[in-house]
């Protein structure tokens, strides 16, 4: 079960995560892609992909994601499952928490892919966010907040890792 995760970072916390990510799954399960330098439609090759977004700028897609958007337009995720996680900072952000992660999720759902890792919203304090399922009642992937939650992080990614190995078997 090779993974291909992509992730954009502009102060290194979204980096971080990734590198938690594949240190928690096995370095040879998963593969790293930069995507300030790595191509998107890398992801062809893999069936099972992660993807790491943070919000910048008051709800905006971090910069290097913003610079490969439309080349997202261009891949066709259908027949992949694929998870996302945002990173953001639901004090001082609140109003914004995690858009870029629903952004994206919106993004990769409508080139076919399969969105697995929906995670509950229980423990997280914000006024709004775009990355909420219909029902308000989930994230569309894994909310990660480095700024006002960071102890909750490796709990967090553990039992979120567990869930979408399961759900990338559904298949
Ligand atoms: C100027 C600025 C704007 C930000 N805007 C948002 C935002 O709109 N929504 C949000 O959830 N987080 C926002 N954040 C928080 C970042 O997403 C958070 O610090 C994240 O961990 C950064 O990830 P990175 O280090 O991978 O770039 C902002 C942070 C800064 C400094």
């Amino acid at each position: 079960m090779k993974i291909a995760l992509f992730y954009g970072s502009t102060t290194g916390n979204t980096e971080d995560i990734a590198e938690q990510i594949q240190r928690m799954l096995g370095s040879e399960q998963v593969d790293l892609f930069d995507v300030a330098e790595a191509a998107v439609n890398e992801s062809a090759a893999y069936d099972l992909i992660i993807m790491g977004v943070p919000t910048w700028d008051y709800g905006e897609i971090q910069p290097e994601w913003e610079d490969v958007w439309e080349d997202i337009d261009q891949v066709d995720f259908s027949g992949k499952s694929v998870a996302l996680y945002g990173l953001g900072d639901q004090i001082g952000y609140g109003e914004w928490f995690l858009d870029a992660m629903g952004l994206l999720h919106d993004k990769v759902q409508a080139k076919g892919g399969r969105m697995v890792g929906y995670w509950p919203i229980d423990g997280y304090q914000f006024e709004a966010s775009k990355a909420l399922t219909n029902d308000g009642k989930r994230f569309v992937g894994l909310a990660v907040d480095e700024d006002c939650q960071h102890e909750m992080t490796e709990q967090r990614l553990q039992k979120w890792l567990q869930q979408i190995q399961s759900e990338f078997e559904e298949v």
